[in-house]
């Protein structure tokens, strides 16, 4: 199988570097917070443990990814503020975006009963993603001012909402009487109806927290005389600021004027203009094919940490094809899906209204939610590895303009799939068999399929075409109508051919 005749779908992939001399923010928050909340009886109108939950997360992607230097949230959301001259990962948006929010989303379900003991979580939590784009610091400014202005408004609104049911209204009720209601009117309404002073309530609640990458001077050691030798040190720190986009605030940090320049002046009024640009993004191409790629990030090295078996790791496998069918669960727009090694393909239904929301939410959405998954499930399919370091997964969106092109899409990763199995398979059984692996490597340099083939059969009486279906064909997850139910199903077929395709007309119709 010669792969090159599928590799010209790659050419629909569309370039998304973000140049210089733009700075990259990624703002994630949660999807359906409301329903994570009530599920999971969260306080209101704000539970303090979620809220160090989220700050820890924003601590740990910070602390994995030194690019980023500052980051301010609140509620269910965070941003995250890159150094300038970033190169992460090739300052490629889609990457970026896909992979702080996975991150982030990995750190959450792990570290949830740390902070949340004794509440099981009940489903996979997940974000939503996206990059925001400054052209200048001006603009970072009114975006941090931006969303300090939404802590406030969202807070002081939640704190009426909250006081209104608790004081026996209903959801409905508090929400009409707090309709078009000012600042001034919701702050009258706390003070005189429940005597609360909102100025009193928690600063992490009111302002927001910030997670900030400062250097400080700490003694490392001593001399022979007994003086201090003092060094440059990294620190995060998160702290809580009432004005994050003042100049008192932002001019005195060293690291954040040194790597992003500092406010020229306090901003009077956020621009409506500027908020505009922060929410807008570019739709899908409709009428196409929409297919969500996404990818384990390292993961030659977390199989290694948990010791998966060489070349494939059934379970491994197994759990990204559990994580998969809970996407088509969850995300019922997918209607076919295919995975192999660390990678899962989605792809969405032509008429998806998905694909009139944004490219972004729709790919951090997916990869969040099978990461949760992932880190959820782990235990089911490890019961005796336990999980050292946290999974996390990239994503992307290409649209393919018909469903020709689509199949060429598909059968492109499966002859990859064939062809990385029968060279990891041979690979391994040599290295197994004492060679090492620069032998192994040079053995199988240059070689065909068939002459593979042969190496497998005659050194060590292995028939490639009887190894698991899984590992050669990789899996398919999807809809299938069983006795006049639906349900999801994995198989491990051939994509290629007509076959499969003539025997479900429904999934590409
Ligand atoms: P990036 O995706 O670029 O971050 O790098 P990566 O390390 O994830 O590599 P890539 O996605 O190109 O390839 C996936 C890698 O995951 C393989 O090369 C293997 O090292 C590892 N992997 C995936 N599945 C298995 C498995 O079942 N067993 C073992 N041992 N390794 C696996
Ligand atoms: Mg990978």
């Amino acid at each position: 199988m010669a792969n090159s005749k599928y590799e010209y779908v790659k050419s629909f992939e569309v370039e998304d570097e973000i140049v210089l001399p733009h700075v990259i923010v990624v703002r994630l928050h949660a999807r359906d917070y409301l329903r994570f909340c009530k599920a999971h009886e969260l306080r209101r109108p704000y539970d303090e443990e979620a809220l160090d939950l989220m700050n820890s997360c924003a601590e740990f992607v910070q602390r994995k990814y030194p690019d980023i230097l500052f980051s301010y949230g609140f509620n269910d959301e965070y941003s995250f503020v890159f150094k300038k001259k970033t190169k992460f990962y090739e300052r490629r948006a889609s990457k970026i975006f896909s992979l702080i929010t996975s991150c982030f989303t990995s750190v959450f379900v792990d570290k949830w009963k740390e902070f949340l003991s004794g509440r099981e979580l009940k489903y996979p939590p997940s974000f939503s993603g996206q990059v925001i784009v400054c052209a200048t610091v001006d603009v970072l400014q009114h975006y941090l001012a931006w969303r300090q202005h939404e802590c406030y408004i969202a807070n002081q609104y939640s704190a009426c909402f909250w006081a209104l049911v608790s004081h026996g209204r209903t959801e409905k009720e508090a929400e009409d009487i707090l309709k078009d209601t000012k600042k001034q009117e919701q702050n009258e309404m706390l003070h005189q109806q429940f005597n609360i002073n909102y100025n009193n309530l928690p600063k992490i609640f009111r302002w927001g927290s910030c997670v900030l990458l400062m250097e400080v001077e700490a003694i490392v050691k001593y001399d022979k005389d007994g003086c201090p030798v003092k060094r440059l040190k990294k620190q995060i720190s998160t702290v809580h600021s009432q004005d994050i986009a003042r100049r008192t605030f932002w001019n005195q940090k060293p690291s954040l004027v040194k790597e992003l320049g500092s406010f020229v002046e306090d901003i009077k009024r956020i621009d409506k203009d500027y908020i505009k640009y922060f929410q807008s993004e570019a739709k899908l191409m409709p009428y196409t094919w929409a297919v969500i790629r996404i990818d384990g990030c390292h993961f030659h090295k977390f199989a290694d940490v948990h010791k998966f078996e060489k070349p494939n790791d059934e379970q491994a496998l197994k759990l990204m094809n559990e994580c998969a069918v809970g996407v088509l669960d969850e995300f019922r727009e997918v209607i076919f899906s295919y995975g192999v090694s660390d990678e899962y393909s989605f792809i969405l239904k032509r008429s998806s209204h998905l694909q009139r929301t944004n490219p972004s939410d729709i790919v951090s959405s997916v990869v969040s939610f099978f990461t949760s998954m992932y880190v959820m499930k782990w235990k089911a399919f490890f019961p005796l590895t336990d999980l050292v370091c946290q999974p996390s997964f990239d994503g992307r969106v290409v649209c393919y303009p018909s469903t020709e092109i689509l199949r060429d899409y598909l059968s492109w990763r499966q002859v990859d799939c064939h062809i990385n199995n029968q060279y990891n398979t041979c690979f391994w059984m040599l290295v197994k068999s004492g060679k090492s692996r620069s032998d192994a490597q040079q053995i199988l340099k240059g070689t065909q399929s068939q002459e593979k083939m042969e190496l497998l059969a005659n050194n060590f009486g292995i028939d490639y075409n009887t190894i698991g279906e899984m590992l050669r064909l990789g899996s398919s997850a999807f809809w299938e109508e069983e006795n006049g139910c639906s349900k999801i199903v994995v198989q491990h077929c051939n994509i290629i051919d007509d076959g499969f395709w003539g025997a479900h007309p429904c999934i590409l119709a």
